[in-house]
């Protein structure tokens, strides 16, 4: 089921985002003893990072819902980005010391075995493509990512264009990773945007529009949260 939270500002959208995460992983690690968040990259979520890097129960496992094949000292690079937002908590990364995600897939998904399941939340952003995580359009290894039986994190080289630029490698929750969680939240911002999420509740081809694979499952609901 899909829950629309749609704000006058991104400024009330934040402060309420930050409340329902804290809630949540709160919640979870009441119930578990143990709660694991998943974050995604992208410019839209820093700030809200950047006010839970202070409030965060630092017993929460903090871990990425995708990376691009970089370094930790690549401007692209989401594992810096949540190592900076997040200064007192260890970051389960992607990036490995394989040259391809593809060499580097067994690893990462022993290391995400690890963490608290179902994932306490998993916070998703969505691109102007239809993306969201790692799962671009028609990218190589999509089809394996977007099938039921796939492991928590799939390696995925898209296919170039404005919004991956030349960060085509990537490794990814598959889908089945990200429906490996108590709760779904989906940021966005911006009528574009808008326009791209309405067009996905409808999608029939869910190789052009990934997201629309996490809109229209039943077995997880997703919140919505939008300001222009
Ligand atoms: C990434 C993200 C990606 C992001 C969307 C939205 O690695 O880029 O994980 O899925 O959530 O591209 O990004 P913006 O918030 O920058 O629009």
């Amino acid at each position: 089921m899909i829950n629309e939270f749609l704000f006058e500002s991104r400024t009330e959208l934040l402060a309420q985002l930050e409340q329902a995460m804290l809630a949540q992983v709160e919640a979870v690690l009441a119930e578990q003893g143990a709660a694991s968040l998943l974050l995604s990259g992208g410019s839209t979520p820093g700030p809200v990072y950047e006010a839970l890097g202070q409030s965060l129960n630092d017993k929460v496992q903090i871990a990425l819902v995708d990376d691009r094949w970089v370094d930790l000292d690549h401007k692209g690079s989401n594992q810096a980005l949540l190592q900076r937002c997040f200064p007192r908590h260890a970051i389960t990364g992607m990036k490995t010391a394989d040259s391809t995600p593809q060499a580097a897939v067994g690893a990462v998904n022993a290391a995400y075995d690890k963490l608290a399941q179902p994932f306490a939340l998993t916070l998703l952003g969505m691109g102007p493509d239809g993306h969201t995580a790692s799962l671009f359009p028609h990218a190589i290894g999509l089809a394996q990512a977007l099938a039921p039986d796939a492991p928590l994190c799939a390696a995925i080289s898209a296919h170039r264009s404005e919004v991956t630029g030349e960060l085509v490698d990537r490794m990814t929750l598959s889908l089945a990773g990200i429906l490996n969680s108590r709760k779904l939240i989906l940021l966005i911002t911006g009528q574009d945007k808008l326009a791209v999420y309405r067009k996905a509740l409808a999608a029939t081809d869910r190789s052009a529009m990934p997201v629309a694979a996490v809109l229209q499952q039943q077995d997880v609901d997703v919140d919505v949260y939008w300001a222009e």
